[in-house]
């Protein structure tokens, strides 16, 4: 199944079938007012919002599925404590060191990370560690260790030939602005998108090919991008029409230039 649906979230949620769902990714609104579809009341509001669209979707999730949400730190305090509260299983906070995506407080630390919960279902799910490892930081030390080993805990180590075991954080240089069209910088047609190479990461690790991976609020349809380059089926969806004309345009096109 791979389909692209362009309605509200919670109908989009009421189409998809029950226990259907290998992955969920999913970059919802901040309350951060970054575009119509991000203003909301109050805290309470969003949260009421984002709490009604997680229940929607938990009964759709297959036992062995896992769950990735991105949002500020401060709104996935409460999101983690309501995803425990409804049952899932909490397995990292991974920190998105945006390099440069900062902004420019001076009354406080300037705000250059996102969070994205991961939690699974269940104890039992895919995670393919082995196929996400990223080069080591210390290439001298690596080296060295590479032809004779180092001690640790008593036991020779030697460095993994695909490299180091990702940790919860995580560096990607934000998307905006990066798109290139034939070479060529260009401004995006959506004001978040997220890094492709960052969204891989997450469906590499934690989907097999042929697996669906689902998202209600897929923007500029990176999500859908992804899982079609890892040949995931997927199921997409954003209420906003010019979004997901250009998630179709974007999803023909397979060869979408990373940063
Ligand atoms: C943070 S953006 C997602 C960006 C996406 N990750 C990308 O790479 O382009 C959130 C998206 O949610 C959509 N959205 C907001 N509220 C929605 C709702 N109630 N139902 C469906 N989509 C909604 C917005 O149109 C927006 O494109």
């Amino acid at each position: 199944m791979t389909s692209i649906y362009n309605m509200d979230c919670h109908d989009f949620i009421n189409e998809i079938n029950d226990n259907s769902i290998d992955l969920v990714v999913t970059d919802p609104p901040y309350n951060m007012n970054k575009a119509e579809w991000d203003k909301f009341d109050s805290t309470d509001a969003f949260l009421e919002f984002t709490y009604r669209w997680i229940d929607d979707i938990i009964p759709k999730l297959k036992n062995t599925a896992s769950i990735y949400i991105f949002n500020t730190p401060f709104n996935s305090a409460y999101i983690l404590q309501y995803l425990v509260k409804k049952g899932l299983i909490f397995q990292n906070w991974i920190t998105w060191d945006k390099r440069d995506g900062i902004g420019a407080s001076k009354r406080k630390y300037t705000h250059g990370q996102e969070t994205i919960l991961f939690f699974t279902v269940s104890k039992e799910y895919t995670f393919n560690f082995d196929e996400i490892r990223i080069p080591y930081e210390s290439t001298d030390r690596i080296k060295a260790a590479s032809k004779k080993g180092i001690i640790k805990n008593g036991k020779r180590w030697f460095p993994n030939e695909k490299g180091r075991l990702v940790g919860e954080v995580w560096h990607f240089s934000s998307a905006r602005h990066k798109q290139k069209d034939h070479g060529k910088l260009i401004k995006f047609q959506h004001v978040t998108p997220k890094p492709l190479d960052l969204i891989e990461r997450i469906i590499k690790a934690s989907s097999n090919e042929n697996d669906l991976v689902a998202d209600p609020f897929v923007g500029s349809g990176t999500t859908g991008i992804a899982a079609k380059n890892l040949n995931r089926k997927f199921i997409i969806n954003d209420f906003n029409k010019e979004y997901i004309e250009l998630t179709k345009e974007r999803i023909k096109n397979v060869d979408i230039p990373r940063n």
